[in-house]
């Protein structure tokens, strides 16, 4: 070959190369995230095909006047202390855990539907800050406890003031919403419970039933491995299970039929007995199930452990296992029966969203990898879903991974209108928290009636600490608060 060929050669492939490295280095630069921002300045704005407002500029309503009642004598009032302890799990396991008031799962909250509830957080010894979200309770925006988005972190000597009217009702839980990947995990969470104000005649056995995980220690409530508790046959008896890990569980009722009454704090319509069907609650995820107490004992377990809780008739009766059952998992998209629902039969939609996942090779805050994507984007340029108040929402949620994905939306429920193309036919199906599994693909719809800016994430909390974050955000509202080092709020 010629000389000057090559050497043509030689100084194109050294120009492509410099070209390529300064490419990668331009995306690297680009994707480190300053040591302060606003949830409002980052994310492609997405206005779902309706109109697009300046949504923050004169006449924005901040966060922090989105407040529940400030005034007036609570109907229920407790603090909550997060403080390490050293928490005894029984059989022999302890934890150094976070907690709250030191224990866990902290204390439950139950209060009753239309109860004003002031709830004080104090933190004593953790040393990040801390802050109270609650989990699936429809607050309004000021106290919805997210770190940089709704109000900063609360640290170490500091107290927060919750206010909000209990306005739902059923299971809900709390947990603290500043580097929640570590926190929930390490133990910051606990049962809230919304009762109906009429208590039923019947003496019933209504109990809460937390799984969660303490590196290799799967508790349900506070204790691992077996338990058994006495009930007298002919008990109506209403578990509130609650799955706190950031991965799916699996629970098994063995013994007796069963309805699955509630899915994610809102009652079900037509609920029929069940038997033998594994109950598969995605993480965030609450059912309550509900027996009459038969002759003989009847036990909860979880799936591929020896954790169970065993309810026996007979104090006298030997230990009872129980077996994983091993029908389908229970299907919330079939069950009970179809009623009408807030948002009728409407075929109209003032916004419509896609919210893809997918993985993408890039950098997310300088960070080289196979990250997780929204729409194409990787965090912060996930999407920032515009809506108006009054708006009726639809949300197509694709998941092109091959992971599961607990997509939670804050301040709302989102009714479940079709699985894979197929639209549900049982009960309408509300949920906060929907388990999307691989290559899962789901229609919901909601009414956006909660005005704020909302987290709307994975709730495998290590994937929206890795990016699987956005939020939607109501015209006309701004934020005060900031993310990042600077203000040390950090939501993931
Ligand atoms: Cu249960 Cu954004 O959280
Ligand atoms: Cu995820």
């Amino acid at each position: 070959m010629r000389i000057w060929l090559i050497r043509a050669l030689i100084a194109a492939g050294v120009v492509a190369g410099l070209a390529l490295a300064a490419w990668v280095g331009k995306a690297w630069w680009d994707s480190r995230l300053p040591s302060t921002y606003s949830a409002m300045e980052f994310g492609s704005m997405d206005y779902g095909g309706g109109p697009a407002h300046d949504h923050a500029g004169h006449g924005a309503i901040s966060v922090d006047q989105f407040r529940g009642p400030r005034a007036g004598k609570p109907d229920y009032r407790m603090t909550l202390v997060a403080q390490k302890a050293e928490v005894d799990l029984g059989h022999g396991w302890t934890t150094e855990a976070w907690t709250f008031n030191g224990r866990v799962p902290g204390p439950e909250i139950r209060v009753r539907q239309g109860d004003l509830v002031e709830a004080t957080l104090v933190n004593k010894d953790i040393d990040d800050g801390v802050t109270i979200h609650w989990h699936g309770v429809d607050v309004p925006n000021a106290e919805d406890g997210v770190a940089g988005v709704t109000q900063d972190a609360v640290m170490p000597g500091e107290r927060y003031v919750y206010r909000f009217r209990a306005n739902q009702l059923g299971t809900f839980w709390y947990h603290s919403h500043q580097i929640s990947s570590q926190q929930v995990r390490r133990g910051l969470y606990g049962a809230f419970v919304i009762e109906p104000r009429q208590q039923p005649r019947r003496r019933t056995l209504d109990l809460t039933v937390i799984a969660h995980d303490f590196s290799g220690a799967t508790v349900l409530g506070s204790q691992a491995g077996r338990q058994r508790r006495p009930v007298p046959p002919g008990t109506p008896v209403r578990l509130r299970l609650v799955n706190s890990n950031s991965f799916p569980e699996r629970f098994h009722f063995a013994g007796t039929a069963f309805r699955v009454d509630a899915i994610d704090g809102t009652e079900l319509n037509g609920p029929t007995p069940i038997e033998y069907r594994p109950l598969l609650l995605g993480a965030g995820a609450r059912y309550d199930i509900t027996f009459v107490m038969p002759q003989y004992s009847v036990g909860l377990g979880l799936d591929a452990t020896t954790t169970s809780l065993v309810f026996v008739s007979d104090p006298d009766d030997p230990q009872f296992h129980v077996e994983d059952s091993e029908g389908d998992d229970f299907d919330p998209a079939t069950y009970g029966r179809p009623k009408l629902t807030l948002l009728g039969s409407t075929t109209h939609f003032d916004r419509s969203f896609v919210l893809k996942i997918s993985k993408r090779v890039g950098f997310m805050n300088g960070r080289p990898g196979y990250h997780w994507a929204i729409n194409g984007k990787l965090f912060p340029e996930t999407p920032m879903y515009m809506v108006s108040r009054g708006d009726l929402v639809k949300f197509k949620i694709v998941n092109d991974t091959g992971s599961v994905h607990p997509m939670h939306l804050h301040g709302h429920h989102v009714l479940v209108l079709s699985r894979d193309g197929k639209p549900t036919t049982g009960s309408p199906w509300w949920v906060d928290t929907l388990n999307v599994e691989a290559h899962d693909e789901y229609e919901v719809a909601f009414r956006a009636d909660n005005p704020g800016i909302w987290m709307d994430h994975c709730h495998n909390l290590p994937h929206a600490r890795d990016g699987l974050t956005m939020h939607v955000a109501y015209e006309g509202v701004t934020t005060p608060f900031r993310l990042g080092d600077g203000p040390d709020n950090h939501p993931e």
